[in-house]
């Protein structure tokens, strides 16, 4: 080892509101990763978290559940603690933002922002639920866009034409909570100047940074940097601003000092000096590992209200991309929103930590995490490639050469790694997983084809090839061994046991290992199970019938587990389908068709030829009379019966099971229906 380093890492605190999922833990996998490789070179080297504790969503969770907030963090840390550890992500601490330590961390760091100047009280005007008696945060608003005129948009931003907008400039704003209409109100808030840092930030970005990311600061920071809301009215789940009652400290400006305060348990209990990793003439690195969705928090305020405060700043950022599911971004409905306790029930934890590490670079491109593919190549490269070459020779060694590997000297053709470790190393290094996995299998590749090639099984059957057998095998496991080395990072409980229980190490494999050479080897025992497909379709299925437990939605079998909802379409979609008031002015069996009713409808002044597919469910008689709802601008279709100018809506799954919808009472033939 060249220098022993000193670094700290985090990842980002997940939110107290919510289960860890498939989607938080590609931080998680990505950074233990790193961790665990720094750590195999004997750096000391720390990887703290937390729980994001505060703000509204935790809040009102609490009220939900009619709790108070601290229980609901507190059953919550627990869960979020037990997924980690179950993935292997060790923190050396994990901690929570509603501390002692981050009240004082937000409470001296505000104080050293004010007394430089740096803090600025206006009064703004924003949306209040007089149901609640509370101010709303943006996500908690829905109504129309005032660029585009789409329904249903969130109070800060418009998911059809991307505007962002103040919440009181939509249109029919309604409260989310309580389905009030909300009224502004003044209030009196705290903001960040963050335009004070200005040249700070501009000579920040180079070096810290990822160049993508560095772009996009470039850009914020030509757009001239916003002042940052850094407070909000009670009622809030936080901490309340020193010289302010009834003002709390908005959850993203005591969040990031979440990772202090975490640290700073660790150091009380280690006994380390916090100075030295966070003050400003710090000698340590820190990194930050996050999503993209984060940087603005991470790469602006951050590094901001660190300088401001007197602390030293992030050695650098490193953000990822996010996770998709077959494809497509993760949905309930789909059931690919998996949490991590469902994965557990089904898969080993380990083979996830393996696929994001084939698929993770150092980039913020999305990872898609495709079932087929997982499925192949965790079959094809941890079973069938990396545990195959100890399961096709370490029984030989056993058997005939009372475990005893061949040493070094006598391997006059050791398979070629010469080389490889370097550039494993770097890739390890520079975040590029996949790089590092490649390589990997690339040499279980070759000592699979020198395994095939010499055919120890062949071998082991000619007494005078025992020799021959006894190299064979010697170099296979080498091979193993080294490659289980490379592989301590991604896969820290599998490389373990066969560190421990295969090579007979009383510890877990160091990055120096790959300098010496086993001598002996203990009876083999199975490593590596293949992933059946129903195991996944288990988890899927469990997936979307765990939303019950879990989430918001009540449903575990019936029409929406049974018939998920389809994609999302955006509101000009909907708006093409003309639906319209029709009146049944006669109904008729058809001559011929086991299904089929022929309606003529009136939908005012106009009259249309229906065939609908209700003969099992209707009565002809009981129809005629009736209102219903029909698409009026449906392509008529041409059938053996005549022509049918358009669709009665129904519900139902079929047969005798089918209602039409009908329209409450004083709805007139021809009305739209919206
Ligand atoms: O986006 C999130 O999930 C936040 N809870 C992350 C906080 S990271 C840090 F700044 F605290
Ligand atoms: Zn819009």
């Amino acid at each position: 080892m060249t220098q022993k380093r000193k670094i700290l890492v985090t990842s980002a605190l997940p939110y107290a509101n919510g289960a860890i999922h498939l989607g938080h833990l590609v931080e998680y996998i990505q950074t233990d990763i790193w961790v665990r490789f720094q750590r195999m070179q004997g750096h000391e080297i720390y990887y703290v978290c937390a729980d994001d504790a505060h703000g509204t969503p935790v809040m009102l969770r609490a009220q939900q559940e009619g709790i108070e907030p601290e229980a609901l963090i507190e059953k919550m840390n627990a869960e979020h603690r037990k997924d980690f550890e179950a993935f292997g992500v060790h923190f050396d601490n994990y901690y929570s933002t509603h501390s002692d330590e981050n009240r004082e961390f937000a409470e001296s760091i505000y104080l050293s922002l004010r007394d430089g100047g740096h803090i600025e009280k206006r009064t703004i005007n924003q949306f209040f639920d007089p149901d609640k008696n509370m101010f709303l945060p943006d996500r908690f608003i829905k109504g129309t866009c005032p660029k585009c005129g789409t329904e249903d948009q969130y109070g800060d931003n418009c998911e059809n034409c991307s505007a962002t907008y103040d919440a009181t400039e939509l249109k029919n704003p309604v409260s989310v909570i309580s389905g009030a209409k909300p009224v502004e109100r003044e209030s009196e808030h705290y903001f960040f100047k963050l335009s004070d840092f200005k040249d700070m930030l501009a000579d920040y970005l180079s070096g810290h940074v990822q160049p993508e990311v560095a772009n996009k600061m470039n850009e914020w920071l030509d757009a001239g940097l916003q002042d940052w809301d850094i407070s909000r009215d009670a009622p809030y789940f936080g901490f309340e601003i020193p010289d302010a009652p009834g003002k709390y400290f908005y959850v993203w400006l005591d969040a990031p000092m979440g990772y202090m305060a975490s640290f700073k348990q660790l150091c009380d209990r280690e006994g380390l000096n916090f100075e030295n990793w966070w003050g400003k003439e710090s000698d340590s690195e820190l990194y930050h590992f996050i999503g993209k969705d984060i940087l603005r928090f991470h790469t602006l305020f951050w590094p901001a209200v660190l300088d401001g405060a007197g602390y030293r700043k992030p050695t650098a950022i490193y953000a990822h991309g996010f996770l998709t599911v077959n494809g497509k971004k993760m949905s309930k409905s789909r059931g690919t929103f998996i949490n991590a306790g469902t994965y557990l029930e089904h898969l080993n934890p380990e083979y996830l930590r393996y696929y994001y590490a084939a698929k993770l670079s150092d980039g913020i491109e999305d990872i898609d995490l495709n079932f087929d593919d997982f499925t192949a190549r965790i079959n094809s490269d941890l079973v069938g490639k990396y545990v195959n070459i100890a399961s096709r020779t370490a029984n030989f060694i056993n058997k005939h050469f009372d475990g005893k590997l061949l040493p070094e000297s006598d391997m006059t053709h050791p398979i070629a790694t010469g080389g490889e470790s370097e550039s494993i190393f770097e890739a390890f290094e520079q975040r590029e997983y996949s790089k590092a996995v490649r390589r990997i299998m690339h040499i279980a590749d070759i000592t699979n084809e020198y395994i095939n090639e010499h055919e120890p099984w062949v071998l082991a059957k000619d007494p005078e090839q025992k020799e021959k057998l006894h190299q064979v095998c010697s170099r296979s496991l080498h091979s193993f061994y080294i490659i289980s080395i490379w592989l301590s990072p991604i896969l820290p409980t599998l490389t373990s046991k066969v560190a421990r229980e295969l090579f007979g190490l009383d510890r877990d494999f160091l990055w120096q290992d790959l300098k010496t050479f086993p001598k002996t080897i203990n009876k083999f025992k199975h490593l590596a199970r293949r992933i059946e497909p129903k195991a996944i379709e288990a988890m899927l299925t469990a997936a979307k019938e765990g939303l019950t437990m879990n989430e918001e939605t009540t449903v575990t079998t019936g029409p929406l587990a049974d018939d998920p909802i389809k994609d999302e379409i955006a509101y000009d979609d909907f708006a093409k389908i003309d639906l319209r008031i029709a009146k049944i002015i006669k109904a008729a069996h058809v001559e011929g068709a086991d299904k089929l009713l022929q309606l003529t409808l009136d939908i005012g002044g106009e009259t249309r030829n229906v065939f609908a597919g209700i003969k099992e469910a209707y009565d002809p008689a009981d129809l005629e009379g009736k209102l219903t709802v029909m698409v009026a601008n449906l392509a008529p279709r041409k059938m053996r019966f005549g022509l049918s100018e358009g669709m009665v809506l129904a519900a139902g799954p079929g047969k005798k099971d089918l209602w039409i919808l009908s329209p409450d009472d004083g709805a007139k033939p021809g009305m739209r229906v919206k």
